[in-house]
């Protein structure tokens, strides 16, 4: 693995062995030996082209703990804002920087980064996945529930965004079963379901049959970034999509709650059973620092291999 674009290019044995690394990182945090020197020296560009708060904290924390410097770019600061290309963004940054993480819309940005920058690349959000944050999920679903094997997830809302599809990539490469409940022009489309081929991921509108039994209730906002104009209409749509203290009441015995966050209360989520399970949801926040630690040295370790 030399980029980290998505959880589709990811093996199993790729995932679990990041997540062995994560676990390793977070329980020996701060002691000496344990990744602190990893990336001696070497500086990272972040650009962005989207907000974020976890992203950028853990990303920046992350890189400072492995001896690294983090060289954070808003995307309207540089030239790429006014219409320079990606590609020629990447071949400058290529020969000054270690490595690059991007947070951005269009996926092809990233896959042109890591070919013309010729530098380890990290999605690190585009329209169509979020994968460090699916690696933080299934760390935490591995605290909490002992392992992902045999769980079943359930993710309610826009089924079609980055985390729905990083969500049905992961049940893909894991083998656990993935509900999406979402209204049908919220589920992921046929192009991307043909994509995904054999996998143990059921897409339906039916939330009482997705809620049922369930390990993980999952959710996110009902409205990605750059999806603001259409916000009104998605609100009303995916209100019947929204999980509470009835969903709950579906789910396995310990079921877990998890949202990637920002979480809009009494949107996805009401505002009762966000507060009710604001240990477990942050404690996903947290693991964004462990897990993505974990991509960089891998990353780092395998540049030039
Ligand atoms: N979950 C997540 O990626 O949060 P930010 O948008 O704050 O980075
Ligand atoms: N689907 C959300 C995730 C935010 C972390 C978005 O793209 O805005």
């Amino acid at each position: 693995m030399k980029h980290f674009l998505g959880i589709e290019h990811l093996s199993k044995d790729e995932i679990v062995s990041l997540i062995h690394q994560a676990i390793e990182l977070k329980a020996h945090r701060g002691k000496s030996g344990f990744g602190g020197d990893a990336l001696k020296g070497e500086t990272w560009a972040m650009i962005f082209t989207k907000s974020s708060t976890r992203t950028r904290v853990s990303f920046e924390v992350g890189l400072t703990e492995l001896g690294a410097r983090a060289l954070f770019l808003n995307a309207n600061d540089i030239q790429l804002g006014r219409g320079e290309p990606i590609k020629d963004t990447a071949r400058v940054l290529g020969r000054m920087v270690h490595g690059a993480i991007i947070r951005t819309y269009a996926q092809q940005d990233v896959v042109d980064f890591a070919e013309y920058g010729k530098i380890p690349t990290i999605n690190a959000l585009t329209d169509e996945e979020h994968p460090c944050q699916i690696l933080a999920d299934l760390l935490t679903i591995h605290e909490l529930c002992g392992g992902w094997e045999g769980k079943k997830v359930a993710f309610f809302g826009d089924g079609d965004c980055n985390m729905g599809r990083s969500w049905a990539w992961a049940a893909k490469r894991l083998g656990f079963e993935l509900v999406i409940a979402a209204p049908k022009a919220f589920q992921p489309d046929a192009e991307f379901m043909a994509r995904l081929g054999e996998a143990p991921v059921t897409l339906t509108e039916d939330t009482e049959f997705a809620a049922t039994g369930a390990d993980v209730l999952y959710t996110d906002t009902w409205v990605s970034m750059g999806r603001e104009a259409e916000a009104e209409e998605r609100l009303k749509i995916l209100a019947p999509f929204q999980i509470n203290a009835a969903t709950m009441t579906l789910a396995a015995k310990g079921a877990i709650v998890q949202h990637c966050l920002p979480a809009y209360r009494d949107k996805e989520i009401s505002g009762e059973l966000f507060e009710e399970r604001a240990i477990e949801i942050f404690q996903q926040a947290e693991n964004r620092l462990h897990a993505q630690k974990a991509i960089l040295i891998h990353l780092a370790e395998n540049r030039g291999v």
